[in-house]
């Protein structure tokens, strides 16, 4: 059996939507209606996560009348995973006949008007890994060989969710661009100041290998940044991991009820 097969006989039926939840954004994980927790080390051919604030299981539950299946934890190139490691649930999810995929991850301000705490939509990325999870064979019957990038993340979705979160909270999100390195050692205030020269509104060490894949597969893609710190050296103070984590669950409360609001109205 693989790994679709033994998640498609727990859950039963198809989601609307597959959530990947980033670093210390796990609350939604408990406000899910009817969970079904299926830990990782269950699924044939899955891998564990191992970095902190990742939990390491799917949960399969209601939001509102959609059924959506969560990533609570995510694996990264810097656990020693390669590209095609990390998208392999992206693949699995196709499998299972999920076409809509939101990604959100934790990430360090580089634009200087960003605040810790603020949820900013993923516009556009810039893969600064230098890998690629397509590298190797192509398997023409999955997608094509030279994958458009062009709308990496789906502005139509990305527009109507910004519409439902104006006239419930007030104010649409911010927009930007992501960064996606490798880590897992933070940047340095140098390297902040290059990719703010070349146009990254924050930065990261997940995500993009995960959206690569969702495009050559055809599953349209959102994405959300929590902005956690600021990157090295907008602010004369030094970075931790307990600071990001602990950032994250800060604004879970609000990302909880935005990422409710987008499920119920836009899947
Ligand atoms: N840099 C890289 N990755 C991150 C950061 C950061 O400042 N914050 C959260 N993830």
């Amino acid at each position: 059996m693989n790994a679709s097969e033994y998640i498609l006989g727990k859950i039963k039926a198809v989601p609307d939507v597959a959530i990947i939840l980033g670093s210390g954004l796990s609350r939604l994980a408990g406000e899910i209606d009817n969970p079904l927790r299926i830990p990782y080390k269950e699924i044939p051919g899955f891998l564990s996560s191992t970095a902190p604030g990742h939990v390491g299981e799917l949960i399969y539950g209601s939001i509102g009348d959609k059924k959506a299946l969560l990533m609570n934890g995510r694996f990264h190139t810097y656990e020693g995973y390669s590209p095609a490691d990390v998208a392999f649930p992206i693949k699995v999810m196709k499998q299972i006949g999920i076409n809509k995929l939101i990604v959100t991850n934790a990430a360090g301000g580089i634009k200087t008007s960003y605040n810790p705490g603020d949820l900013v939509f993923i516009k556009d990325i810039i893969n600064f890994s230098f890998r690629n999870p397509l590298r190797g064979p192509n398997d023409e019957s999955e997608g094509p060989r030279f994958p458009d990038m062009s709308q990496a993340f789906s502005k139509e979705w990305m527009e109507k969710a910004n519409e439902v979160i104006k006239d419930n909270f007030g104010a649409p999100l911010e927009v930007g661009t992501y960064i996606s390195v490798l880590g897992p050692s933070y940047e340095t205030p140098a390297e902040i100041k290059m990719f703010r020269k070349l146009g990254a509104d924050m930065i990261g060490m997940s995500t993009v290998h995960e959206v690569i894949v969702a495009n050559h597969i055809g599953i349209e893609v959102l994405g959300i940044s929590c902005i956690t710190n600021m990157a090295a050296g907008v602010l004369d103070q030094t970075l931790t991991a307990e600071e990001v984590i602990e950032a994250g669950r800060r604004v879970s409360e609000r990302f909880v009820s935005l990422v409710k609001l987008i499920v119920e109205r836009t899947c």
